[in-house]
């Protein structure tokens, strides 16, 4: 299979078909999981370059890569390459087309990702923008969702948290919408989901709400997916303190809801309780685990 697009910077590059196939292909990697032989990118160079913290999104790239058999170089804080003495990202991706296959980047500016592809001659995967963009965790959630749910159409799915700041929500519901979705937003008043995104929602016809009453939508659900209040991208440290235990998802709402799966990109802090991580419906870990197979998909898939 061969992708429409050279670089992964925005989730609406993607179609129901390229999920599909991409799913398709990652499920044959998790099948073949305890497998060690596996030369799909034999000789291929992975450069992950991370200007802001990742733990899943940068390992589960780098372990693709070595589990297809390639190798990887890294960048582990942004500011040890030139960009400390000022290169553009535009240049930095010009020169990294010529010691590396295929580049994953995180940067903490919108747009970012988009500037450093502009002259690259390989493909570029956006690993996260800022507040803007993380297409591939779009990706791991619906593969999530296929394999605890079976399906990823006409699901009623409630999102929870930080909707203002949370890339996450913002690629995967231009995904969802794609598989006749109906959604709710719940959320601290100051932290709704964008104008753009609303409109987004609007254009598409979809169905939507949007309300701070978590306990009265979880009974409508079949997926809640919690976010994080994202600390790091609040103007006011005294503004994230009001809005940051708003929502804290205990045991009690959610233990006799056997059909609601519940997730979450991580990492969590503390919206919900540690006793929900040992409910059957709390599938978050896995979450991050099905990554690791999509990104393997991903990059093979990148590569052809
Ligand atoms: N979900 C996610 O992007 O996690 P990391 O920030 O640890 O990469």
């Amino acid at each position: 299979m061969k992708l429409s697009f050279k670089h992964l910077i925005n989730a609406t590059q993607l179609t129901v078909s390229h999920v599909d196939r991409l799913i398709e292909k990652a499920d044959k990697y998790y099948e073949k999981r305890n497998a060690r032989n596996c030369k799909d990118l034999d000789g291929h160079i992975l450069a992950t370059l991370f200007f802001e913290a990742s733990t899943r999104t940068r390992f589960s790239f780098e372990s693709a890569m070595y589990r297809l058999g390639g190798h990887v170089v890294s960048l582990e804080q942004g500011l040890s390459s030139s960009a400390k003495k000022g290169e553009s990202l535009s240049d930095m991706g010009r020169i990294m087309s010529h010691y590396a296959d295929i580049v994953v980047i995180r940067h903490p500016d919108s747009g970012s990702v988009d500037a450093f592809s502009k002259y690259a001659t390989i493909p570029i995967i956006n690993a996260g923008d800022g507040a803007n963009q993380h297409p591939t965790q779009s990706l791991v959630d619906l593969y999530t969702i296929y394999k605890e749910k079976g399906t990823l159409s006409n699901l009623k799915i409630g999102f929870l948290g930080d909707l203002k700041y949370g890339r996450t929500v913002r690629s995967l519901v231009t995904l969802l919408k794609q598989y006749s979705s109906t959604f709710s937003f719940i959320s601290h008043e100051s932290l709704v989901i964008s104008d753009a995104l609303r409109q987004e929602l609007q254009e598409s016809g979809s169905s939507f709400v949007e309300t701070r009453d978590l306990k009265g939508t979880l009974p409508d659900l079949d997926i809640l997916y919690v976010t994080r209040v994202q600390e790091e991208r609040f103007e006011s440290k005294a503004v994230y303190e009001t809005v940051k235990n708003e929502y804290i998802l205990k045991r009690e709402d959610v233990h006799d809801m056997p059909d609601l799966t519940i997730l979450h990109p991580l990492p969590k802090i503390n919206e919900i309780d540690e006793a929900v991580d040992f409910l059957p419906q709390a599938k978050y870990f896995k979450q991050a685990e099905y990554g690791l197979y999509m990104r393997m998909a991903l990059l093979n898939t990148m590569l052809q």
